[in-house]
């Protein structure tokens, strides 16, 4: 889509409306955090462990939590995950059952009931309904953390891809921040108004269903999917301008050939094609590496490590990650489509591997040299520094990238799927795994990081000003799809995956 650099008001609308989704998972990621203690005491109470009228603000941290309010806490903050990966799997379903604007329409409904849910825990059992707002929660953001992506990558012009793209993750760690600054105690964060904090996160629903009806559909989706050509064309004038969109037309028409010979590409098939093993090893590789990085180690017990890590005031140093973490998503949007997404994940793998090394070493002789704390504050700041340039926002569109308009749902569903459960287990043994190792946890992400680096080396290739057509080629060497030169194996396969689709 080379024709057309120019960036319209209409573009500009789209993205930022559909970005709201990717807030308000950050929101969700981010909220449950600081309000820990208070929403703890408040299940004593719904539990019936404290009387109904029981209303102790001073909190006093030194109480032990009774072991079932600790049991439903963990399953509030967890269940969060498991709605992610059930839901993320439904992601090429939504997203092509009405379009990519209607399925995100439609996935509203869920969020907005999950923050009704949560906004209104104190009139009944607080625990049920905060655990029931959590899971609708995550269920809807497994959809939203898909089909964001899949629309970005669709409607932006290529020049632009990367850093349209990359505002997905900037939404993210967006709603992350503003999670943790709501949450801090004299804002939202204590005994009155938690459930407005939680409540909140369905907020950014409310309004990307008011913008959503002026958004036009992905023109790609018309086309290609639907074969309606003239309201593909209204489309793309709509999101560049008026232009000649012949060229962009064409490498969609040519596109929609393709995906004839490949017909729809289930998940099932995807899976289990040797057509699309590479690109599939790749975009599932850079999603696990981005959770096994640890980086929600950081996210989620920072202020743990930093307690560790000998900080006095741990909360405002979280609130540091989480702006240090927004201003360097920044610059991977001004960098990506000038550097390229292989340079910048290389970059940044790299850079948090010898962070986690940093860290080690602060954190092993903090007892024998005080000022080793500045040395593992340092190393925390530059690993969320070093993640945000390429790591944490080049997988989330990488996936739309790497694959043509028939697998790229399914591919998509997958790679979520990856996305979400890594982060589940990392979530789930982080705190077990600190207990076990001491101080030398991050060695444990070291040797992973080095790994991933390595893997990026050998096997990412640059999809920076490519065409979708033109990546594709990347993986299939020697091997077009349909051409009458392609070795008989790719043609055999192609065949293959036809009929293992209709079956
Ligand atoms: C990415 C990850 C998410 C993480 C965030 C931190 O979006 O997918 O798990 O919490 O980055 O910025």
């Amino acid at each position: 889509m080379e024709s057309g650099k120019q960036l319209t008001g209409t573009l500009a609308l789209a993205v930022f409306t559909a970005a709201l989704g990717s807030l308000q998972y950050g929101y969700s990621l981010g909220v449950i955090n600081a309000p820990q203690k208070v929403i703890e005491h408040h299940y004593e109470r719904s539990l019936g462990l404290l009387p109904e009228d029981h209303f102790d603000l001073s909190l006093n941290s030194t109480q032990p939590v009774h072991p079932s309010v600790v049991m439903y806490w963990s399953l509030s903050v967890s269940i969060f995950s498991i709605g992610g990966v059930v839901s993320s799997f439904l992601v090429g379903f939504v997203g092509d059952l009405r379009g990519r604007v209607r399925g995100m329409l439609m996935v509203n409904i869920l969020a907005i009931i999950a923050g009704l849910l949560m906004g209104l825990a104190n009139i009944w059992k607080a625990h049920i309904m905060v655990i029931a707002g959590r899971c609708v929660m995550g269920f809807y953001c497994g959809l939203s953390s898909g089909l964001v992506p899949m629309y970005i990558g669709e409607i932006a012009p290529m020049a632009y891809r990367g850093a349209l793209g990359t505002l997905h993750q900037l939404a993210i760690v967006t709603g992350i921040l503003l999670s943790q600054v709501l949450g801090l105690d004299f804002l939202l964060g204590n005994a009155y108004y938690w459930p407005v904090l939680l409540g909140l996160s369905g907020a950014p629903a409310v309004l990307q269903s008011l913008l959503l009806p002026f958004c036009p559909e992905s023109p790609r989706f018309l086309y290609i999917k639907r074969g309606m050509v003239e309201e593909a064309k209204n489309s793309l004038r709509r999101l560049k301008g008026e232009y000649d969109p012949s060229q962009d037309l064409e490498e969609m028409r040519s596109e929609k050939e393709q995906l004839e010979k490949e017909a729809q590409v289930s998940i099932a098939v995807l899976v289990r094609s040797s057509f699309y093993r590479q690109q599939l090893f790749v975009a599932l590789m850079m999603h696990f590496s981005q959770q096994f990085s640890g980086i929600n180690a950081i996210f989620y017990y920072s202020t743990s490590i930093f307690e560790t890590a000998g900080v006095t005031q741990p909360v405002y140093a979280t609130i540091g990650v989480g702006v240090i973490n927004t201003i360097f998503t920044m610059v991977s949007v001004a960098l990506v489509d000038r550097v390229g997404r292989r340079t910048l994940t290389l970059i940044g793998l790299g850079g948090m591997c010898v962070c986690a090394v940093a860290m080690t070493v602060g954190l092993v002789y903090l007892s024998a040299y005080s000022w080793m704390s500045y040395v593992s504050m340092s190393a925390i700041f530059l690993f969320v520094c070093f993640f945000e340039i390429g790591p944490g926002p080049i997988p989330w569109f990488i996936v739309a990238e790497l694959f043509s308009q028939g697998p790229r749902p399914a591919a998509i569903a997958l790679a979520g799927c990856t996305n979400w459960t890594s982060n589940f287990i990392i979530g789930m043994t982080f705190p077990y795994i600190e207990v076990l190792c001491g101080p030398y946890v991050f060695v444990l992400f070291a040797v992973l990081l080095f790994g991933f680096t390595v893997f990026t080396y050998l096997r990412v290739p640059e999809t920076k000003g490519k065409t979708f057509e033109e990546i594709a080629a990347v993986f299939h060497k020697g091997r077009k799809p349909g051409s009458k030169t392609a070795d008989t194996g790719t043609s055999n396969e192609l065949e293959q995956l036809k009929s293992d689709s209709h079956a």
